[in-house]
């Protein structure tokens, strides 16, 4: 396949992973032992894009910190930022600037918060072939009311977007993959706050352009709340989409390079322990994100949660489903469920915080 430019939306301020995304952009949270944009970045790669312009705003000099200009990854990179949010559509715009190709050509736009199995090869394919100006990658979800609701009709034509609607009309929403025609970028505003969802995709639908959709079925997540982060981390641990950029053996669990983890331990479900990170004996760790350097006591339990770097969890502290944010201590026997959230270098002093009442 012909080389392909692609924009990366990463400016968004990530605020339902708070305080996960309080020092850190969600693009850049480690994932599976890698900052969550190298497994976007390297499947892109492997189906055929050799250039990518990161749409910046919050933070965005993390963002050439982490990935500079790509050539570790085969890639080459260019950031655009804007000094204020521009929005999806405003954010494209900005972007495209940086662009190479010409008119005609197609260009890819993702989100950045999402891990896909999909063909994006094939998706591309589609819209040349078609000679569409827009092409929407199209999952179906449980609840497409916290998404883009996307009909289409027998030909795969978008007939409306709807962006989170409380009465979605079909379960397919948009999967936050597009490829646009570059002379489609164009037309949107140049300097102005746009919402692709809200104004440019109705306005094309509206104005007789072919809106194609590419309905699919492969693995899809938008990780922008902390159980579809975990979830995330430990599916690509677990080998559920496989991923290029994963840093070394993975199956039941990933270890960074000088995490200690006791053989009296038991770590499992995909859990991804960060570099240096400590695991004592008799400490059960399922389906969990350890940050760098955070030590799980002896007989502390988490399950499904985030422990962020340079944290403690306690001997006999139980988390499930928590959010442990960098450097905090959880004294022994609190007990932290059900999107429990500890703000960074918080100290909970020995069972501050318990749920059964049996201390
Ligand atoms: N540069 C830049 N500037 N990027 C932005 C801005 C901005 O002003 N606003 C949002 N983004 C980026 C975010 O960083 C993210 O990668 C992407 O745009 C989408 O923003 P989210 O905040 O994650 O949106 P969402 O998840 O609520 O909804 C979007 O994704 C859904 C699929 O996960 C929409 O596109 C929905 O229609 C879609 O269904
Ligand atoms: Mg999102």
């Amino acid at each position: 396949m012909r080389e392909l430019e692609a924009i990366l939306l990463v400016g968004g301020q990530g605020t339902r992973l708070r305080p996960l995304t309080i020092g850190t952009p969600k693009p850049l949270l480690p994932t599976a032992g890698v900052p969550f944009l190298a497994h976007q970045l390297a499947r892109a790669r492997s189906f055929g894009v050799r250039r990518v312009v990161f749409a910046t705003s919050y933070r965005a000099e993390m963002f050439s910190d982490a990935f500079g200009d790509g050539s570790a990854f085969g890639l080459s990179l260019e950031y655009m930022t804007e000094d204020t949010p521009l929005g999806t559509g405003g954010a494209i715009r900005n972007a495209a600037e940086a662009l190479t190709c010409g008119p005609d050509a197609p260009v890819l736009v993702l989100n950045g918060d999402i891990l896909s199995g999909h063909d994006i090869g094939d998706q591309v394919a589609r819209h040349v072939a078609r000679e569409a100006a827009l092409t929407l990658h199209l999952t179906e979800v449980e609840d497409p009311s916290r998404f883009g609701c996307v009909p289409t009709d027998e030909t795969d034509r978008v007939t409306a977007f709807l962006e989170k609607t409380p009465n979605p009309v079909t379960n397919r929403i948009n999967a936050g993959c597009y490829v646009f025609t570059r002379s489609v970028i164009d037309t949107i505003p140049q300097g102005e706050v746009v919402s692709v969802e809200r104004e440019t995709f109705p306005g094309l639908i509206e104005a007789g352009a072919l809106v194609l959709g590419y309905p699919d079925a492969s693995y899809w997540l938008d990780v922008g709340t902390p159980a579809a982060f975990v979830k995330g981390s430990c599916d690509l641990v677990l080998g559920r989409l496989p991923s290029p950029a994963l840093p070394g053996p993975t199956g039941d669990l990933l270890a960074l390079p000088g995490a200690v983890v006791s053989p009296e331990a038991k770590v499992s479900g995909g859990s991804a322990i960060g570099a240096r990170a400590v695991v004592e004996a008799g400490a059960k760790v399922t389906g969990s994100v350890l940050g760098d350097d955070c030590v799980i006591e002896s007989g502390a339990t988490v399950a499904d949660s985030v422990v962020g770097a340079g944290a403690r969890v306690a001997s006999g502290a139980v988390l499930r489903d928590a959010v442990i944010g960098d450097g905090a201590v959880v004294g022994p026997r609190n007990e932290l469920v059900e999107g429990a959230r500890v703000w960074p270098g918080v100290t909970l002093p020995e069972c501050a915080i318990r749920f059964s009442g049996d201390v």
